[in-house]
């Protein structure tokens, strides 16, 4: 595939080293000092883009892709309520997004066990439960797109809480999400349920930023030729 890099960061970087390890070629490379040249990207020269910037800068580079005809594979988290508005620009363009705030299948392993677990301990009413995120000192949003799907993901299990909430305005009736950032922490995840008699805690642990880029570029390999909105679970649905 020829893939353009929007976001030539941390991110940009591992999914240009994968991608040209993995047979694919590099159409275009932009951030900031190009940033203009988002506009060259087209279906003539580009088969996918793949997307790491901000999360200020993701619902306009996804907006131009669908324009552009290319389709595109956002990882960029923090700019989810905007969700509705790019949905229905996707339909009106016959688009393809592929996005998730976490590319790594063991994450999405992960939450799959999460639920299991949420499930089955509701049903004991003695445990409290909190999500606790940490990353690099970089990252500008807070807490992580993987702890708020997390969160989503299990609530509905969890019939003691209503939504989640950071933990400074969070009363019994919230799932706390506490968020700390420590240099050069890729990104760790920790689901804990806790009773006057124990802890439980089932927690991830990134080692580093491939696996993202691995999933990033499969998921542009298994969806760049079809249309409409696909996430972790259309990926993982097609791998087992
Ligand atoms: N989905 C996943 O699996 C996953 C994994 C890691 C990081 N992320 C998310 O991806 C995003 C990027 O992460 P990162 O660690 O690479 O960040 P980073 O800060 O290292 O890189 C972001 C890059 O985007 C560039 N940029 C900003 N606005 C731009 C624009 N309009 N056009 C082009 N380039 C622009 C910046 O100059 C920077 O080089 C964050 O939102 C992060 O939370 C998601």
């Amino acid at each position: 595939m020829r893939i353009a890099i929007i976001g030539y960061g941390k991110m940009g970087k591992e999914i240009e080293l994968y991608a040209t390890q993995n047979a694919h070629t590099i159409s275009y490379i932009i951030d900031f000092e190009n940033v203009n040249e988002v506009e060259k990207i087209n279906s003539s020269n580009t088969d996918v883009a793949i997307e790491f910037t901000n999360p200020l800068s993701a619902v306009k580079n996804i907006l131009t892709c669908f324009e552009n005809k290319v389709p595109i594979v956002c990882g960029t988290t923090g700019w989810y309520s905007e969700l509705d508005n790019v949905k229905n620009f996707c339909s009106k363009h016959n688009g393809t997004l592929f996005y998730s705030s976490n590319f790594s299948i063991g994450v999405y392993i992960y939450t799959e066990i999460a639920k299991y677990a949420s499930k089955i301990l509701n049903e004991l009413s003695g445990y409290n439960v909190k999500i606790e995120e940490t990353h690099h000192t970089q990252k500008l949003d807070s807490p992580s797109g993987t702890a708020i799907s997390l969160a989503n993901n299990i609530l509905p299990f969890l019939q003691k809480y209503k939504d989640w909430k950071k933990p400074d305005n969070c009363d019994n009736n919230y799932l706390p999400i506490s968020s700390k950032r420590i240099d050069d922490t890729t990104g760790i995840h920790a689901l804990i349920f806790e009773s006057n008699a124990d802890i439980i805690e089932i927690k991830h642990t990134a080692k580093n930023r491939k696996n993202f880029a691995k999933g990033a570029i499969l998921a542009a390999e298994t969806f760049y030729n079809k249309k409409g909105i696909f996430t972790m679970s259309d990926l993982y649905n097609t791998i087992v």
